[in-house]
């Protein structure tokens, strides 16, 4: 049984968070997405509104055999992925820009627990430039953000304004 975690912020998914997931359900038995609880940001969703917009839009994706779990945690990544028995963490790669930082956050994990793998994986180019900060952006300023979300997260979206 092979498990990842996908961490992340999720505010909101992506359709690029979405194909990371549905390529990750080809090399995984299972995949726990994994939000992020952070005290130090004020996000445009709760955990718990993320939590459930997941949920949602994860109903509808190709899994294959593939089960797909959302939770969420605080602290430290390895830690939590330790617990949950976790042989691997999978991370989106979009550009060489996002390479830097997640080089550091691979290796930093590695060294704090040597027996979890981070695994990169690419989206599709159609997403390369979608990023939930930019999402969010183009949104607030009134721009389309068709195509770029799942359609009920930019209802959700709409119904916070
Ligand atoms: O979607 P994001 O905001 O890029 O996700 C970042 C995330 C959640 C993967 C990262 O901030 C994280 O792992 N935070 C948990 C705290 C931790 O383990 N920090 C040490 C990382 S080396």
């Amino acid at each position: 049984m092979r498990r990842a975690i996908y961490p992340g912020s999720f505010d909101p998914v992506t359709n690029g968070h979405l194909d990371i997931i549905q390529r990750g359900c080809k090399l995984f038995d299972e995949i726990i997405v994994a939000i992020l609880i952070n005290p130090d940001k004020t996000p445009f969703f709760s955990v718990a509104e993320r939590g459930e917009i997941l949920a949602d839009v994860l109903k509808d994706i190709e899994r294959g055999g593939c089960n797909v779990v959302v939770e969420s945690f605080a602290g430290l990544l390895v830690q939590y992925a330790a617990e949950r028995q976790a042989n691997a963490i999978v991370r989106g790669i979009r550009a060489i820009s996002d390479y830097e930082y997640e080089l550091q956050m691979a290796l930093m994990n590695r060294r704090l627990e040597p027996t979890i793998e981070t695994v990169f994986m690419m989206p599709a180019e159609t997403y390369s430039y979608v990023s939930s900060r930019l999402v969010k952006e183009v949104f607030q300023l009134g721009g389309s953000i068709e195509g770029l979300v799942p359609p009920v997260v930019e209802q959700r979206m709409r119904e916070k304004k």
